[in-house]
């Protein structure tokens, strides 16, 4: 089967921070990429500070496709047609400035409005207020906010209500751009639509779940906005629990947006609090030190920083139980960070070990059946069995992954998460998209860690840039006779 793509509806997108990194990696290409999708007229209009006409601004969207879109997919007919819809309005959040010539701009138009604030979260409520106070703001408008959605569950709150001031929670669409990831949907078809796993999918045939997203990369060019948030806020509250949310949630009803956020709240709201003493056994901060990570060597992060003190964790692994029926004394363990061995993003869930041998020692010993989920790179499905090792030398065991590598089975180009998500963002659909209170659940069992770390209960340990992470990390998970799995 081919893949289908259905038009939308004629929209107005646009982009706040047009000029900015997000916008010029992520999402000019990911609309040059759907533009088969639209429909006429479709408009896009960039609104920043720097002062830019339309064809500068259009210069700006030729060079983010020439550099961030697959040179294959480049057709120079198709880029002239993608900057033709682009214009360009100067605005100042703070001041106001710019908010009536892009009143203008939209004019009566009844099409789709969506304004995508790709800007720092400290702009999220002067925006949205502006955006109220000029009238710009018709039912059909949709707002799209970038994690990280404030940074404690009070200042989470607080947020939500400004925005939720002026757009309703059918109109706001908070990205986790994980959600988009193609093997993050299909978490939700191995499970849902396969007979197979569902009935394994609980305590008495789950040992526990590992969920690693590690990155190779270090600060980037982050560096303010990192050292104030640090891997728990950044990746943790948000991916991560994403994934387990997936993971671990009961089948939903449907694929219906609520549906499907009813059930991720449940399991947000049954993480058991680590608190106090608890995050000292249950949790682990890291920091790298120089090493060699992708090849060469590499600095320390303070070094990166510019030698300043600092505590922020760039690694994190904890341990998350979630009381429920389903899952009770299953550990989920969570591990995220940057410059470590290698860059792999996956889902381990480990079997119960067979009951009883029948074999003997020759045979060698049994492993437990794992089902591998890969993220990235690689894309993909592992399901790991013992089988005998062919030919003569009586019984031996070995383990062997029946493999179902996405590249290999599906040919052709993995889409971005921005490609599926902004086209969401068009069609109204939030399944993709955390609603208000799931981001809050999360803050609240993030919180209690962060209150326990700046207690000084778990200081942050160095590790080596290119490894993966501190010893005690390693401890966390063999303390309880498991080890990570293998991610290379
Ligand atoms: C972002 C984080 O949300 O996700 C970054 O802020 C991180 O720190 C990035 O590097 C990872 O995304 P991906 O898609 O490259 O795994």
């Amino acid at each position: 089967m081919t893949s289908q793509l259905i038009p939308v509806e004629p929209f107005d997108f646009i982009i706040f921070g047009g000029t900015g990194d997000l916008s010029q990696r992520k999402l000019l290409p990911a609309l040059y990429y759907r533009q088969c999708q639209f429909s006429e007229p479709t408009r896009i209009i960039g609104a920043s500070r720097s002062r830019l006409s339309d064809d500068e601004f259009r210069d700006v969207a030729r060079q983010a496709i020439a550099e961030h879109v697959n040179g294959a997919d480049v057709d120079q007919s198709e880029v002239e047609r993608f900057v033709a819809r682009l214009a360009y309005v100067p605005v100042d959040a703070k001041s106001g400035e710019g908010f009536d010539r892009l009143r203008e701009l939209l004019g009566d138009s009844r099409s789709i409005r969506a304004f995508y604030l790709a800007v720092a979260p400290s702009l999220f409520d002067e925006i949205s207020a502006r955006l109220s106070h000029h009238g710009l703001i018709t039912p059909n408008s949709r707002i799209v906010v970038e994690k990280p959605i404030g940074r404690s569950l009070a200042s989470a709150h607080e947020l939500n209500d400004r925005i939720g001031q002026v757009f309703g929670e059918h109109q706001i669409f908070r990205i986790d751009h994980y959600l988009g990831k193609e093997t993050v949907q299909n978490l939700m078809a191995l499970r849902f639509a396969n007979a197979l796993y569902e009935p394994l999918w609980n305590s008495a045939h789950v040992d526990h779940v590992q969920i690693t997203v590690a990155e190779t990369v270090g600060l980037e060019d982050r560096i303010t906005y990192y050292d104030t948030a640090g891997a728990l806020r950044d990746m943790v509250q948000n991916h991560l629990l994403q994934l387990l949310c997936l993971v671990a949630m009961e089948p939903p009803s449907s694929t219906e947006a609520n549906a499907v956020r009813d059930e991720k709240l449940k399991v947000l709201r049954s993480l058991k609090r680590i608190n106090g003493q608890d995050a000292a056994r249950a949790t682990v901060r890291g920091q790298y030190r120089a090493g060699a990570s992708a090849g060469g060597p590499v600095r320390s992060y303070l070094e990166e920083l510019g030698s300043k003190a600092s505590s922020t964790e760039t690694f994190v692994s904890l341990k998350a139980e979630i009381e429920n029926w389903r899952w009770a004394g299953v550990p989920f363990y969570l591990r995220t960070g940057k410059r470590l061995a290698a860059r792999v993003s996956e889902i381990v869930i480990e079997f119960k070990p067979i009951p009883h041998s029948i074999f003997d020692e020759a045979a060698g010993s049994i492993s437990a059946n794992q089902l591998v989920i890969r993220l990235q790179p690689d894309e993909g499905v592992k399901q790991y069995l013992m089988i005998k090792d062919p030919g003569p030398g009586g019984m031996r065991l070995r383990q062997i992954p029946l493999d179902m590598s996405f590249a290999q089975s599906f040919h052709g180009r993995a889409p971005d998460a921005y490609e599926r998500l902004v086209m969401d963002v068009i069609r109204g659909s939030q399944t993709l998209f955390m609603r208000r209170d799931e981001v809050e659940a999360a803050w609240n069992w993030i919180d209690p860690i962060l209150d326990a770390w700046s207690e000084g209960r778990q200081e942050t340990q160095l590790y080596t840039a290119g490894t993966w992470g501190p010893s005690a990390s390693v401890a966390l998970i063999e303390r309880d006779g498991r080890t990570w799995h293998e991610s290379n």
